[in-house]
């Protein structure tokens, strides 16, 4: 039985002992760390970005899965890739080019990510299937760690399973916002590939036995980026 990959994001690690919690990611069955980059302008909160990517780059071995959450990401593609981004995902509401991003993002030799909000249908998907490798499937409005899942999520991931389906497309679906224990398995279920969690992995009192009992959870549609 194939597994979920498993991304803790670590908007909800422990800052004045960054090092240590990478290092307990790296120990752990995580597949990939989730990295969230926020401008204060496309969300209304401002996060981390290149210091602490590069600082924690070289400390793991793990997939760096960036999450811009940035007003034209266009602007950084480059440099995302020089700091050592593997997965880079840009907002479908924050850029007007998003094929020439995606493709721009592949030639830079990263996995090309779309994100889309809760409210943005996922038949933005349709054309752009082939230069998507993820599909981040926003389940709280982005900005916010600990925000509670929107349960239409469900029936957005079923749907864009189904046009994935009759693609034959090897697109992950990645599910990011409110994953905990109570939703993961539906998650999968309903055909997420890949698991965000944060406040649910870091506020647990065994981060890492958090993370390893998400990873034992059944997967449907596994396939590797
Ligand atoms: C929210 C971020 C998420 C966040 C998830 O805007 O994109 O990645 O860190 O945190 P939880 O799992 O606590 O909702
Ligand atoms: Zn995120």
């Amino acid at each position: 039985m194939s597994k979920p990959i498993i991304a803790p994001s670590i908007l909800a690690a422990d800052f004045c002992h960054l090092a240590r919690e990478i290092d307990m990611i790296d120990k752990s069955q995580a597949d990939w760390v989730h990295f969230d980059v926020m401008d204060g302008m496309f969300v209304p909160n401002i996060s981390f970005g290149s210091p602490v990517l590069r600082a924690i780059r070289p400390l793991t071995s793990k997939v760096i899965d960036v999450h811009l959450m940035i007003e034209q990401p266009e602007r950084y593609l480059e440099a995302f890739a020089e700091w050592g981004a593997d997965v880079l995902s840009i907002h479908a509401e924050a850029c007007i080019h998003i094929d020439r991003n995606l493709r721009r993002i592949k030639e830079l030799g990263m996995k090309a990510g779309l994100a889309i909000n809760p409210a943005t249908p996922v038949h933005i998907y349709q054309h752009v299937l082939p230069w998507v490798d993820v599909a981040l499937i926003m389940s709280v409005n982005p900005g916010f760690g600990g925000q509670t899942f929107i349960p239409y999520t469900y029936d957005k991931i079923r749907a864009l399973r189904q046009m994935i389906a009759q693609a034959g497309s090897s697109t992950l679906i990645e599910v990011d916002g409110g994953v905990n224990l109570d939703n993961a398995p539906k998650l999968l279920q309903a055909g997420a590939d890949v698991l965000v969690a944060g406040n649910f992995v870091f506020s647990s009192t065994d981060p890492l036995h958090t993370i390893n009992t998400l990873k034992q959870l059944p997967a449907f549609n596994q396939k590797i980026v």
